[in-house]
Order: C-alpha cells, then sequence, then structure tokens
C-alpha cells in the first residue's frame, strides 16, 4: 500500500524523523531558512499530513493550498499561535503539539535569564572580553538580589507553575495572575492577584501566557510604567507579548531596570533594532526548550501526532478537541 504524502518544514531530530520516514512519503524542507509562504502552499498541495514549525504560518491559503488530502496538522511546538486553529477545526483537521516535555528545559532557562539580568552576566562577560577588567572593585556591575525578591509570574500554565518552583527554592515570594482555573497544588505557596497589583509589586516579572488576541502587547507602556524601577522582565513566551517600543523606552530611561528576552518581536530582531544596543537587556535567540533530549522528545512527539493523524487515530496532543466532537456528531446524524 502507498505510503501517505507528508510535508515536513525542517529536518527534526532523529527518532521523530525516522519514525516519519518509516511510516510516510516525506518531502523533508532541507534548508536552514523556514520555507517561504509560496513554497509552503506549493509543497503542501495534495499532501495527507503536514509536520511544521513555530516558524511557518498555517494560514487559510495554505489549508487551501493543501486542499481536501490534508487529514492532519502537527506542530512541532506546544505555542500554536502560528497555526490559524479555527480555521483547521473548520476543516475538521486536528492539529497537534507538543505539551509538557519542555515544561522543565524552558523554566530552567527562564530561571537562567533571571538571575543572568540580575547579576549582570552578559555585561560582566562583554566588560571582560573588551579588556575593561582592571581590578576588584566595590561597586563594578552591581545587581539585584534575588533571594527573597518577589515574582510576579503571568500565565500560570505547567511553566508558569514550574517557574515557581524554582523560585521557592530562592525564597522569593511569588505572585501570579492567570485568566483560567488553576490546578491546585498545595506544595506551592504563590498567591493569585490581578494583573495591576502584580505589575506592581513584583521585582521580576516572568511571562508565561500564550499569544493569543487578548495577550498580544500586555506589556505595553501603560504595564511598563507600573512597575517598579528596580524591577526585571523576563520573557520566554511569545515575542508579540511585549511591545518592543515600549519595551526600548522603559530600559533606555531607566523606567524598569533590565530585561532578558528568549522570544523578540519580530523573531528574529533585524540588526539594526535598537533593542540590540541596550546594556541593559539580555536576548537569546528563542532557545528555552533547548536541551537536547527536550528537543528529541518534541521532534518524537509531533511524529507521533502527525502519524495518529495520518492512521484517523486521535492525536496524543490535539489542541482542537472539537474536530472529533463535530466529527462523532457529523456520523451520528
Ligand atoms: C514552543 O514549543 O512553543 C516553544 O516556544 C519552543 O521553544
Amino acid at each position: 500500500m502507498a505510503k501517505p504524502r507528508v510535508f515536513v518544514t525542517r529536518l527534526i531530530l532523529d527518532q521523530g524523523l525516522r519514525l516519519v520516514q518509516e511510516f510516510c512519503e516525506a518531502d523533508v524542507w532541507p534548508e536552514e531558512l523556514p520555507p517561504s509562504p509560496e513554497i509552503l502552499r506549493e509543497r503542501v498541495h495534495g499532501v495527507a499530513g503536514l509536520l511544521c514549525l513555530l516558524t511557518d504560518r498555517i494560514d487559510r491559503d495554505v489549508l487551501e493550498s493543501a486542499g481536501e488530502t490534508l487529514r492532519v496538522i502537527s506542530n512541532h511546538a506546544v505555542g500554536v499561535d502560528n497555526v490559524d486553529i479555527p480555521a483547521a477545526t473548520a476543516r475538521g483537521i486536528p492539529v497537534g503539539n507538543t505539551p509538557g516535555i519542555l515544561t522543565d528545559a524552558t523554566a530552567d532557562l527562564t530561571f537562567a535569564l533571571l538571575m543572568a539580568a540580575a547579576r549582570r552576566v552578559v555585561e560582566g562577560v562583554r566588560f571582560v572580553l573588551a579588556g575593561r577588567w582592571k581590578t576588584w572593585s566595590p561597586a563594578l556591575l552591581l545587581g539585584a538580589d534575588v533571594r527573597g525578591a518577589t515574582l510576579g509570574i503571568i500565565g500560570f500554565g505547567r511553566i508558569g507553575r514550574a517557574v515557581a518552583k524554582r523560585a521557592t527554592g530562592f525564597d522569593m515570594r511569588v505572585l501570579f495572575t492567570d485568566p483560567g482555573p488553576i490546578e491546585e497544588d498545595g506544595q506551592l505557596p504563590a498567591a493569585r492577584v490581578d494583573l495591576d497589583s502584580l505589575l506592581r509589586q513584583s521585582d521580576f516579572v516572568s511571562l508565561h501566557c500564550p499569544l493569543t488576541d487578548a495577550t498580544h502587547h500586555l506589556i505595553d507602556q501603560a504595564a511598563l510604567e507600573k512597575m517598579k524601577p528596580e524591577a526585571v522582565l523576563v520573557n520566554t513566551s511569545r515575542g508579540g507579548v511585549v511591545d518592543p517600543q515600549a519595551l526600548y523606552l522603559a530600559l533606555k530611561t531607566g523606567r524598569i531596570s533590565a530585561a532578558a528576552l528568549d522570544v523578540t518581536d519580530p523573531e528574529p530582531l533585524p540588526m539594526d533594532s535598537p533593542l540590540l544596543g541596550l546594556d541593559n537587556l539580555i536576548i537569546v535567540p528563542h532557545i528555552a526548550s533547548a536541551s537536547r533530549s527536550t528537543r528529541e522528545k518534541m521532534s518524537l512527539m509531533a511524529a507521533e501526532n502527525l502519524i495518529a493523524g495520518l492512521k484517523g487515530e486521535h492525536l496524543p496532543h490535539c489542541v482542537n478537541e472539537e474536530v472529533y466532537r463535530s466529527a462523532a456528531g457529523a456520523a451520528a446524524t
């Protein structure tokens, strides 16, 4: 029997790739940069499955180009803001993602960024490399204490809670805000507050919410103005949650003390972005989930979602469960 045709928008890691190639006739995009929207539309034509990355915009045009044959979309990420979920759902196409497995890696990098920004680690490295380290000095590169400080977490899902867990090891006071119901965890001493109180009281503000219409530019000028002047902002969620222009002004004028970003808007930042000229801003290239074992697991989970969809099985991790309910409803009528 002919294997189902799929388009894989980038080389994924070994185990996942092997699984896809065993089960499918896979067209794997070999380049370092993502396929352009034109190429993406061309390559999805007539495929049964699409395994894509967060850098691929899967919009109505892509779905239309794929046509009736497309049975599953598997996103190699937990965030799915790059996929038009309502459009996929309207076509009855399940969309898979990779939740859970990247929680710890992302929480670890969040804490690494928080510590690095608090204690000016990157500035220190630059200082040494520039040959400016002449002697020990009492006032050299003074930063902020982490132990005992207040951490405000925006978005208290898996990753937000994992960051809170790490913070308790530093005796931090943890505040959080989240629009949804939260799984109770008696072990986590964290207080739910409104966004305003969180911004005003926190020494560190860490973002862990998905990018949606409601969270786009949630951290804008007004939000930054509510933060303490000594506060540090950390973003490992999505770049679009922060207004980059407002952040630039807040950092430039000392309205807040520092920021550390794993994600930016746009991504990557153009090399002439004024953000790149700020000493009190650390930027790393969207690597929060980039531990070797995490990325292996993400590739494997993305492959498993893809194959389940091709077999007509329920995806192990599906973000639009409604497709199954409407399919069952249609079958029953
Ligand atoms: C995700 O999976 O959404 C992350 O941003 C990848 O690091």
